[in-house]
């Protein structure tokens, strides 16, 4: 499986920014163990993180042949990116929603979610672990 892994705005702090929400783990870190834990025969994986909602539509188009599969956590773009949602839609490959914070336990506006609609979960209150768990319901999906 190709897996197209999005991160979004200000996930490149990760490790820094406010550590008791989002753990010390930088996303370097978190990424690197999921492509090392997972079957590197089975899953080949392309890393993509901006702080540019137009930049991560870019990926979902230029990746749409390749990906089988794709996991994102939009960070704030989430609660309002209807750009990103399309995208999603348009491509029309399963998708895995990431958060590592509890977004219903938060802000109001955290909330809600633009693009939960088009995929195929949601996971949030993890941490790291939530990349796992969405890498492990894609590849249920697909299968
Ligand atoms: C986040 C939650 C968002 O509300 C926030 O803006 C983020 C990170 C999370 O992973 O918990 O940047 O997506």
């Amino acid at each position: 499986m190709n897996i197209l892994v999005i991160n979004g705005p200000n996930l490149n702090l990760l490790g820094e920014r406010d550590t008791s929400i989002y753990g010390k783990e930088t996303l370097d870190q978190l990424m690197n163990k999921l492509e090392s834990q997972s079957k590197p025969k089975i899953n080949k994986f392309h890393f993509f993180q901006s702080n540019h909602e137009g930049e991560i539509i870019d990926v979902i188009h230029h990746k749409r042949n390749w990906a089988s599969g794709i996991i994102i956590n939009p960070g704030a773009l989430t609660h309002y990116s209807y750009a990103i949602r399309d995208a999603i839609e348009a491509v029309r490959i399963p998708t895995a929603e990431v958060h590592l914070s509890n977004i219903n336990n938060r802000e109001s506006f955290r909330k809600t979610s633009v693009i939960s609609d088009v995929c195929i979960c949601q996971i949030q209150g993890l941490g790291g672990k939530g990349y796992f768990k969405a890498l492990e319901a894609l590849i249920n999906y697909i299968k």
